[in-house]
């Protein structure tokens, strides 16, 4: 599931949360170092450290909400995680917030102000660990569509003839899709390295869209669990699918790419 807040395709989140655990893991190694050292120069770089990392996890939060309003499917296991990831990293700047209060606004020695940076890298390192899960096996943020396939395209068509115009022969590169509404049906035009083709969007296994998922040799993969078909008869060559999709015959002829319906 592509992130919706992303920069030429790159999620930002991801990118943006990498200061904020920068800062507070360096805001608690020198605080350590300070306590150890009994040095100012060390309690001051912390101090520096945990400040830069609250404005950077407040930065990096906007993204995360964006893509938990806008990418995350709603009623799935990762909605819930991505609550869960959400609410400890609040957590977490809050203990960190706790703590660069009390080391400037009051005389609470180091030792103590050490405990909440403690919870909060705790915190830190399972929203992470989440984190992990969420674009790992949940797949937020993750565009499967293979690297050189092209713009995004789809189109809608109204018509009740069996030969339908569906591209320029060029528009295509090869192992790019387009998505055809067809009289509200979902059918996938593709470009092998050979020809083009046309199969179902609608994966035979829980109906993933295939058109979202990647095409290379032949081979279509569906982005929700991995199953793979041919794209030209349509058998499955992976699973978890075990039917096959139904295909298409399209033509070619002057310039002009059709599909044929049965
Ligand atoms: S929906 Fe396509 S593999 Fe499960």
């Amino acid at each position: 599931m592509k992130s919706k807040a992303n920069v030429k395709g790159h999620p930002l989140h991801p990118i943006l949360v990498t200061f904020p655990i920068a800062f507070f893991t360096g805001t608690l190694l020198f605080d350590i170092l300070s306590l150890c050292y009994r040095s100012w120069h060390f309690w001051w770089m912390g101090s520096y450290l945990e400040a830069l990392g609250i404005l950077c996890g407040l930065l990096a939060a906007v993204p995360g909400f964006i893509d938990y309003l806008y990418t995350v499917p709603p009623k799935s296991s990762g909605s819930k995680r991505a609550i869960t990831h959400a609410l400890l990293n609040v957590s977490m700047l809050a203990f960190f917030t706790i703590a660069l209060v009390l080391r400037h606004y009051t005389n609470t020695s180091a030792a103590v102000i050490i405990v909440p940076e403690v919870l909060g890298f705790i915190v830190i390192c399972i929203a992470g660990w989440l984190g992990g899960t969420l674009v790992y096996r949940n797949q937020i943020g993750v565009d499967p569509r293979y690297a050189d396939a092209g713009k995004w395209k789809e189109m809608t068509i109204h018509s009740s003839d069996n030969r339908v115009e569906v591209c320029g022969i060029n528009d295509l590169k090869a192992n790019q899709m387009k998505l055809l509404h067809l009289n509200g049906k979902r059918i996938v035009i593709a470009r092998t390295e050979d020809a083009y083709v046309a199969f179902d969007d609608h994966c035979s296994h829980k109906g993933g869209s295939l058109a979202g998922g990647s095409m290379i040799c032949g081979t279509v993969q569906c982005p929700w669990h991995g199953s793979q078909f041919s794209v030209i008869d349509g058998k499955v060559k992976a699973g978890p699918a075990k039917a096959q999709i139904e295909t298409y015959k399209t033509e070619e002829s002057n310039g002009k790419v059709y599909l044929v319906l049965h």
